[in-house]
């Protein structure tokens, strides 16, 4: 085998190696980080649906509750899960967070909009049976679309919640002229009802970070085909030509040409195999003075 076509198997022997250990690597570090970014993503909107929550309580709420009971329509706005998805609806004529959903998944809903689909039922359920749960995430596919989630139990922690949420006959009169005395009821104290769900959309981060590794990835291979050519020119002008130079010289003297000369060499290591050439060729030289005239 030529002394190029080996150097040039290990390289490529070893760029293989290379790419396949850094392709690995890089994809894991790519996965880590898209799975860190869209869930940081989740928790930070999870945290607002619930500061709208608090503040709907907390302010608005005492506001309007002595309303609930005297109106004959319902103030839906004394509610936080309301509060939420009006503030997400005007979330969402932001093109950009079109798909960035949150919703108060309910098995038994008082508003239709929160009722939880299969998917969402099926969370509630886990989170029932297993209530140290603290949350639950991952990925869900529909209609095509992949999408991130993030689902925390919600759970019935005051009694006062119950006014609303037992009976129809506790219930105030404008909140059953509103959503009817079917939905929304039969709620226990300490129950996990729903969960809160916040859904990211994961496509398009997940298709930047195939774009991140296609492209490192490809650097890699320009930066690899560019040290395989360049060894190549140097392997050629450095050592190769020149022992080929030398191999021919070596094989003129041998047929008795002593007139063939290895020309100006670097002093290197092939420099060094010349220059003792050179001497052989003189030593034969003198070698084959002596055999011609003999004293
Ligand atoms: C004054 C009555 C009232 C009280 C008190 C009340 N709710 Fe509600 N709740 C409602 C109504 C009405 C809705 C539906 C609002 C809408 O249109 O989204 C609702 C919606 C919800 C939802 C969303 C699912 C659904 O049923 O549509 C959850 C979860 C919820 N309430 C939990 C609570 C909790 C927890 C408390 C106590 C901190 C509480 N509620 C207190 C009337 C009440």
């Amino acid at each position: 085998m030529k002394i190029n076509t080996k150097v040039n198997l290990i390289l490529i022997i070893v760029f293989i190696c290379g790419i396949f250990i850094s392709g690995t690597a890089l994809a894991n570090v790519l996965e880590r980080k898209t799975e860190s970014e869209v869930s940081s993503k989740a928790v930070m909107l999870m945290q607002i649906a619930n500061s709208i929550r608090q503040y709907t309580n907390e302010k608005v709420q005492p506001l309007l509750l002595p309303k609930v009971e005297t109106e004959q329509k319902f103030i839906p706005e004394s509610i936080p899960s309301f509060s939420i998805r009006e503030v997400f609806q005007i979330f969402h004529q932001n093109k950009d967070y079109a798909n960035f959903t949150y919703k108060d998944a309910t098995l038994n809903p008082t508003n239709l909009q929160d009722k939880a689909d299969n998917f969402e039922s099926n969370i509630v359920k886990e989170f029932r049976k297993n209530p140290a749960l603290p949350d639950r995430s991952g990925f869900r596919t529909d209609k095509g679309e992949k999408r991130f989630y993030t689902a925390r139990p919600f759970k019935i922690e005051h009694e006062s919640c119950l006014q609303c949420h037992s009976t129809p006959e506790k219930a105030p009169k404008s909140q059953l002229a509103t959503y009817g005395s079917e939905n929304g009821f039969g709620w226990k104290l300490h129950d996990i009802v729903a969960a809160q769900i916040v859904y990211i959309p994961a496509e398009e981060i997940f298709n930047q970070a195939s774009r991140s590794f296609v492209m490192v990835l490809s650097l890699l291979g320009a930066i690899f085909t560019a040290i395989v050519v360049i060894i190549n020119l140097l392997l050629k002008k450095i050592v190769l030509k020149r022992i080929k130079r030398i191999a021919a010289v070596a094989e003129q003297v041998s047929i008795g040409d002593m007139n063939a000369n290895f020309g100006k060499q670097d002093k290197d290591e092939i420099g060094a195999l010349a220059e003792a050439f050179n001497r052989m060729k003189y030593s034969l030289e003198i070698a084959l003075n002596m055999l011609n005239n003999p004293r």
